[in-house]
């Protein structure tokens, strides 16, 4: 376990107190490249502890404030093997502080909620705080996200992925130099760690990727115009011209999706994992009306491979939204529409392998991949309309079908960039919440008996009424158990 922290000022001796010993923390720091300041972080990594236990913990310096009253909390151990527990999933949180772009106080019930379900983890699918559209402000939001998820995250981890808001001017070559300063996640052993990763917990292997790399929208950083960007003198950096876009696609020359295929493989061949649950920020099967649609690059290059290996569950946010598809296998091809002419298109349409609900209300995901749109956590900007078919009053996707980079607005020195470019029938969708955009989702794993099934339950609990006012009430919208046989240590 690492405990991780954020300090304003540089702290001298950083430490973390467990049962008397002492670790030491890392120093991570950078300076934002907009507004000049220095962010420290530090990051102590706890080693030999015992599973399913709980650990106390202390962190101070020597020049701590409240050195007196040091910041302590308590975390739980994962279990060592096939064990039960469980996980919850959003993305989208935001901060608290109104002030921000896209922030609102539903985040700060959004991290009770986690609280109230105390999960063993958490996995925050991407957009994290929205720091990217405050730009003379971004080490700012942070620390107010930071400051709103401590009292969860100190008592569990919080598993991220990165999502087109965390990309941000003036740090580092792809934006992601403030993601990555502030978490130590698992290595990936490429030049982009901390971007992806893989961690197992009893007999699930989660696999966090950075759909960035592989999306063809242009969600990243963006000056709209029409002034420039100015960075503070200090920084030293130029100003950033309107129309200027951060686009990540491709970034890690396919690193990613070898790193993925290999962990997908090595799965495969390891008995002991019975379920693979991927998170990504960005979506292949989203019909939100109002929202960015589904993205074909994922679609192209990821969902093949979770074809091929069995991929169960995958989890993202990017729409506010809660959307649960069909379990999908393959696509059908050509059947979408160009946007504007009508015109076919190939949007490599999901195909479900059953569009009603299964006997028992028990999905075997070894037929199909489950998605899930998890994109309430807690921003201003909550989504709850989907697309209809006008011809024939079915769901409608919207899918981004190719790059639709920055071009001239409407007023001069002004940029704006397309939506989707593509429509298709959504036959994938199973349910879309229509009542609110907010929610948590809970996820019981039952690692069932050596001859007997396994079994994930999932619960996905909506905030209705917070699009109006904010509120602490979560309940249960939508249900469903996924449960396959368990696999035998000598079955590969
Ligand atoms: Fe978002
Ligand atoms: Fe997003």
């Amino acid at each position: 376990m690492t405990v991780s922290w954020a300090s304003p000022a540089q702290a001298s001796n950083p430490r973390v107190i467990v049962r008397g010993t002492v670790v030491h923390a890392v120093q991570r720091t950078y300076t934002d490249g907009i507004n000049g300041q220095t962010v420290f972080t530090y990051h102590a990594r706890l080693k030999g502890l015992e599973p399913d236990t709980v650990v106390e913990y202390t962190v101070t310096a020597d020049n701590d404030h409240a050195r007196a009253h040091p910041f302590s909390s308590s975390f739980r151990t994962a279990p060592r093997g096939r064990a039960s527990f469980r996980f919850t999933s959003y993305g989208d949180l935001s901060t608290p502080v109104t002030t921000w772009v896209l922030s609102s106080p539903q985040s700060r019930f959004a991290v009770d909620a986690v609280e109230r379900f105390a999960p063993l983890f958490h996995l925050l699918n991407g957009d994290l705080c929205y720091a990217n559209l405050n730009f003379a402000a971004q080490p700012e939001v942070w620390a107010d996200f930071g400051r709103n998820v401590e009292r969860s995250a100190a008592k569990r981890p919080w598993m991220p992925c990165p999502g087109n808001h965390e990309i941000e001017f003036g740090n580092g070559p792809q934006g992601y130099a403030s993601y990555l300063t502030r978490y130590a996640l698992p290595d990936n052993e490429t030049a982009f760690s901390g971007l992806w990763y893989r961690f197992q917990v009893g007999s699930v292997l989660f696999i966090s990727l950075c759909a960035d790399d592989v999306i063809y929208q242009d969600s990243g950083a963006f000056n709209a115009g029409p002034e420039p960007l100015v960075p503070a003198p200090v920084t030293g950096n130029p100003p950033i011209p309107p129309g200027t876009s951060i686009y990540n696609h491709g970034y890690s020359g396919g690193a990613q999706t070898r790193w993925l295929e290999a962990t997908l493989a090595a799965a495969a061949a390891d008995a002991g994992i019975d379920w693979i649950v991927v998170q990504m920020h960005q979506d292949s099967l989203s019909s939100s009306k109002f929202g960015n649609g589904s993205d074909k690059g994922i679609r192209e290059v990821w969902l093949p491979l979770f074809d091929r290996y069995g991929v169960d569950l995958v989890l993202c946010g990017h729409d506010h939204d809660y959307e649960r598809s069909w379990p999908v296998r393959g696509c059908n091809r050509h059947v979408g529409r160009d946007a504007t002419s009508g015109a076919p298109v190939d949007t490599c349409q999901p195909q479900p392998v059953i569009t009603a609900d299964p006997p028992g209300g028990r999905f075997d995901t070894r037929l199909g991949t489950i998605h899930l749109i998890l994109g309430g956590g807690g921003t201003s900007a909550p989504l709850d309309a989907y697309g209809i078919n006008p011809q024939n009053g079915r769901p409608q996707a919207k899918v981004i079908t190719k790059p639709n980079r920055p071009v001239p607005g409407a007023s001069p020195g002004t940029f704006t960039k397309a939506g989707a470019d593509a429509v298709e029938d959504a036959i994938w969708s199973a349910r879309r919440d229509t009542q609110t955009g907010y929610g948590i989702a809970v996820f019981d794993v039952d690692p069932g008996t050596a001859d007997g099934q396994t079994s994930i339950k999932i619960g996905y609990y909506h905030a209705l009424g917070a699009d109006r006012s904010p509120t602490s009430r979560y309940e249960l919208f939508d249900s469903l158990v996924l449960a396959k046989d368990r696999r035998r240590e000598n079955q590969a």
